[in-house]
């Protein structure tokens, strides 16, 4: 039996009850939601014991912690959706935060100095190219990007570029990349923090945003990651009806992230925490049937005359780094892909006009099939020239495919295109 969990579980059995003990709460099978803002002590004596084991991690508590002091410091559901979350991906521990930028400004803000260089690749989720790119330099931070994720020489490159503005910080990796797909390879990332780490004593953190494939299809702890981080808000969550975030790692990386939690109070409150526990009980199979239901969807687009082509992880072409690199690394080819339409703007407004049963809406990995225009939506801040350097043209749009029945999907799909 293939071992993924300290209990030699696969991640989808550890999804539906690992991190809660019936015995916890009189026997029922589903934990109880803990609608509590602060939490009472038996004694002075224990109060003291549990800041000291909070604050300190010393003490007659230190292994147990004995209890929760206030509930932006932590609270019981976030206990059981940590402890879930943390086995599910295979790693040490993990840190749950209030939307999954709330989890990426909180890496930024714990592991980077003034003066430090942070790398990433582009394209990257337009909150967190702003994040590294506007935001963290106000606070002295230097940012290089490198371009090809599979290109060891270029990744190199880009790395000795960012150590000249300062001490490599972070590396940081989204893959496959919203929206085009562009696929990272976390060993070669790996390899470089390694390398960097050698030659300046100073190993940089890599950290994975495994949103698009979620837990189930991409491992990144597996590879040797440091930080995995997730917007539980897609598929995990995976019904667009909340917002919430989760880093996983090793457990001195994670209590650092906790620490500074309680300063920025950006935890995931006790209800939302409650709802994704919930939620990621089904996620493997909503997550199974999203990437069944894409792959036909893609297909027929592939085949369409009006469209000019597909981005899709599933035709990738044999012989290439980035298929190398996918079946290495990938247990799926996930729901979200582009494409594009021959003609721009007008077209894809017409196309997109005419659906019935996809909805326009930004975000992805709920259970109704989203579609949005890259260019006017999500990338709509993007210049045009960075649009079409990142493989975005004025006809691609973005489906995350959902649960509907794919004969459905596929017909209201049919319709509006014929109106293009
Ligand atoms: C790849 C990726 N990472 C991070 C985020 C941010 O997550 P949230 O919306 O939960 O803050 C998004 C949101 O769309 C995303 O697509």
């Amino acid at each position: 039996m293939e071992a993924d969990s300290p209990k030699g579980l696969r991640p989808e059995t550890l999804a539906v009850a690992f991190g809660y003990d019936p015995a916890d709460a009189l026997g029922a099978v589903k934990p109880p939601v803990y609608l509590t803002s602060t939490f009472i002590y038996p004694s002075a004596q224990h109060a003291k014991d549990v800041h000291e084991a909070f604050f300190e991690g010393t003490g007659p508590l230190a292994e147990t912690g004995g209890g929760h002091i206030y509930s932006r410091l932590g609270h019981p559901g976030l206990d059981i959706l940590e402890s879930r979350l943390a086995a599910i991906d295979g790693a040490e521990a993990a840190a749950a935060f209030s939307s999954g930028m709330a989890a990426h400004s909180s890496i930024a803000l714990t592991f980077v100095q003034p003066g430090d260089s942070v790398l990433h690749g582009r394209p990257i989720y337009g909150g967190v190219d702003m994040l590294y790119g506007s935001v963290m330099p106000r606070f002295g931070t230097q940012v290089e990007t490198y371009q090809d994720g599979t290109d060891p020489d270029g990744v190199r490159a880009a790395a000795r570029a960012a150590m000249a503005k300062g001490p490599l910080a972070l590396i940081v990796a989204e893959t496959p990349a919203n929206p085009t797909a562009a696929i990272v390879d976390l060993d070669l990332m790996v390899a470089v923090a390694d390398e960097v780490g050698r030659e300046t004593g100073r190993r940089p953190l890599v950290v994975v945003d495994n949103t698009l494939l979620g837990p189930f299809s991409q491992r990144p702890i597996e590879h040797g990651v440091d930080l995995c981080m997730t917007s539980l808000t897609k598929y995990c969550a995976g019904h667009s009806d909340l917002l919430a975030g989760g880093v996983s790692g090793k457990f001195e990386l994670i209590h650092s992230l906790r620490t500074l939690r309680t300063t920025w109070g950006n935890h995931l409150d006790p209800f939302t925490a409650w709802l994704v526990v919930r939620s990621l009980e089904s996620a493997s199979v909503r997550i199974e049937r999203a990437m069944a239901n894409a792959r036909s969807v893609a297909e027929f687009l592939r085949d369409h005359p009006k469209v000019a082509g597909v981005t899709y992880l599933g035709f990738l072409k044999e012989g290439t780094p980035q298929r190398a690199v996918y079946d290495r690394q990938c247990k799926g080819a996930g729901s979200t892909f582009s494409f594009h339409l021959h003609g721009g703007e007008a077209e894809s407004f017409r196309m997109l006009d005419n659906l019935k049963l996809l909805k326009l809406a930004v975000s992805l990995g709920g259970s109704e099939t989203l579609i949005c225009h890259s260019a006017t939506t999500t990338h709509y801040a993007v210049p045009r020239e960075g649009r079409l350097a990142g493989g975005i043209t004025d006809g691609t749009m973005r489906l995350s495919v959902g649960l509907e029945h794919v004969d459905d999907l596929i017909a209201d799909l049919a319709q509006a295109l014929e109106a293009v």
